[in-house]
């Protein structure tokens, strides 16, 4: 544009007054800047991020809306943008991708998944006849909170709604972390994803045409696939950090106390005012000597301001037992209550997580029966009392079951998900014109100081070996493993009824 200052005046216009010519020159040029100054602020000020800007609070699960500072709204929003548009390079190295894609060609070595991986096939089941149409994907949009779509190891996201706290973020960080771990290994896909906490795609009312949404956790009456929840790689909002620095310490604060000197009694502690009608029973049952059981409250914003010293999980480990209790859905304190080797008193779920269905009645946990809490709580704390090396075990294994679910494994399960889903998909991936490159550094250019900690100490490294072998699909098989979970939870049910003192 500065040439128009340098060039003569068209011939035309030599006969107006010399003098107008550059004033109107300027004017337009003026009026076109501030035109286009106006609209790149509108835009900036429009971007929606993974941080929540411009974002609304899911309409199916309402939350608080976040509130960013608003005197620094202008600086946050250029923030934003910066951090949306203009920090992504190119990927991998070629050289790299090499690398990986020798993985797949040298089979020797290769571990194999742990068997729960199977139900990867169990959850994408609904679509290997129709396959995953552009029509599904759209249908699933309307249920979704964002999109991701990844294409030659980049990852575009479109955000519809915001999600509570920092879940999206963290969420997309796992899936930027999977593509560095194994680069030019995942393959292009389409996905829809959901980040609260139920699931929606009851199986009878959406039987007609089921489509696939991602989400943190289903049940067996639902079509929503489970995906690794955030807090594997962090949750600032309540103190944890990623799950390997969480589990090795948890371990470590579990060899505190030896087994027989732990407190013969089960243990919780949480949240109970999260419209959980489980937990809301659970709070009749402390009573150490009536019930076996002691139940403590967590206040998160007590806890908060003293520094998260009550809440440290590594100091949760001190009783022989631990109760777990299901949220408002799922919960991510699963795995942190199995992690401490004490036996985990599950009271029977209607949620799953991805990992939760590899765990096996009485031999890595307790069922608990949710219809006679106290008394089931009390028997189960008497068994173990009473067959304390037995117990001991049930506890162990349930340890070394959250010790086999290594980061690596989550990284695993994630690529075979996302690569057998993609492999149902009839239409080739591209990113929609609304969605964002995101990357490792424009995400974290987002976060602000205390995300953006526990995201760099969750950061992965290209992977030396390939990801573990998947099993192949086997119905029948997991058809068996639900009828014996429920055979064994029958028996422990019975066998809590002959035990009660008669009369
Ligand atoms: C699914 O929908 C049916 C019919 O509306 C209802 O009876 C059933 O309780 C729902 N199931 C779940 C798990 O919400
Ligand atoms: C449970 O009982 C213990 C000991 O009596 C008490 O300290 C604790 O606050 C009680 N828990 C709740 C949730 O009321």
């Amino acid at each position: 544009m500065g040439l128009h200052f340098r060039n003569p005046p068209p011939p035309s216009a030599r006969s107006r007054p010399t003098y107008l010519f550059p004033f109107v020159v300027s004017l337009s040029i003026f009026s076109l800047a501030a035109l286009l100054l106006y609209k790149v602020d509108d835009v900036i000020l429009r971007t929606k991020t993974l941080a929540g800007h411009n974002l609304d609070p899911t309409p199916w699960h309402v939350f608080p809306p976040k509130v960013f500072d608003e005197e620094a709204r202008r600086s946050i929003a250029y923030k934003a943008f910066q951090c949306s548009y203009l920090t992504c390079p190119s990927t991998f190295s070629s050289a790299e991708q090499r690398q990986q894609r020798a993985f797949l060609q040298s089979p020797n070595h290769v571990q194999q998944c742990p068997e729960f991986f199977r139900w990867i096939h169990h959850d994408l089941e609904p679509w290997t006849k129709t396959r995953i149409t552009t029509t599904h994907i759209a249908e699933a949009k309307n249920l979704a909170a964002f999109r991701v779509v990844i294409v030659g190891g980049r990852l575009f996201v479109d955000l519809y709604y915001d999600c509570v706290q920092s879940r999206a973020m963290f969420t997309i960080w796992g899936l930027l972390q999977l593509l560095r771990k194994y680069p030019g290994m995942v393959p292009d896909v389409d996905m829809m994803f959901d980040c609260m906490d139920r699931p929606t795609l009851n199986r009878t009312e959406y039987g007609s045409l089921p489509f696939p949404l991602f989400r943190y956790c289903t049940t067996r009456d639902h079509f929503d696939i489970p995906f690794p929840d955030w807090s594997f790689w962090g949750w600032p909002e309540t103190n944890l950090r990623p799950w390997s620095e969480e589990f090795r310490d948890i371990k470590q604060g579990s060899r505190a106390q030896s087994w027989l000197k732990k407190w013969p009694r089960a243990y919780w502690k949480g949240n109970p005012d999260v419209v959980s009608p489980i937990r809301q029973e659970l709070l009749k049952c402390n009573h150490s000597r009536l019930w076996g059981a002691q139940i403590m409250r967590q206040n998160w914003i007590e806890e908060a301001k003293s520094g998260y010293e009550q809440s440290k999980l590594s100091n949760q480990c001190n009783h022989r037992y631990k109760i777990y209790a299901e949220g408002y859905a799922w919960s991510v304190s699963l795995k942190y209550i199995l992690s401490c080797g004490s036996v985990t008193l599950i009271i029977s779920p209607k949620y799953e997580d991805f990992f939760s269905r590899g765990l096996i009645p009485k031999k890595n946990y307790w069922p608990i029966s949710s219809t006679d809490l106290c008394p089931s709580i009390k028997s189960a704390v008497d068994w173990g009392n009473a067959n304390l090396l037995e117990a001991k075990a049930i506890g162990e294994r349930g340890q070394d079951f959250m010790e086999s679910l290594s980061m690596d494994r989550i990284y695993d399960y994630m690529f075979h998900l996302i690569t057998e889903y993609s492999k149902l998909l009839d239409f080739k991936p591209s990113p929609p014109s609304t969605a964002l490159e995101v990357c490792s550094d424009s995400l974290l250019c987002l976060a602000d100081p205390i995300a953006k900690q526990f995201l760099e100490r969750s950061t992965t490294i290209p992977s030396p070996t390939p990801p573990c072998k998947l099993q192949p699909a086997d119905g029948n098989l997991i058809r068996n493993w639900m009828q014996q979970k429920k055979n064994v939870i029958n028996d422990v049910e019975t066998m809590k009824s002959q035990n009660r003192p008669a009369g």
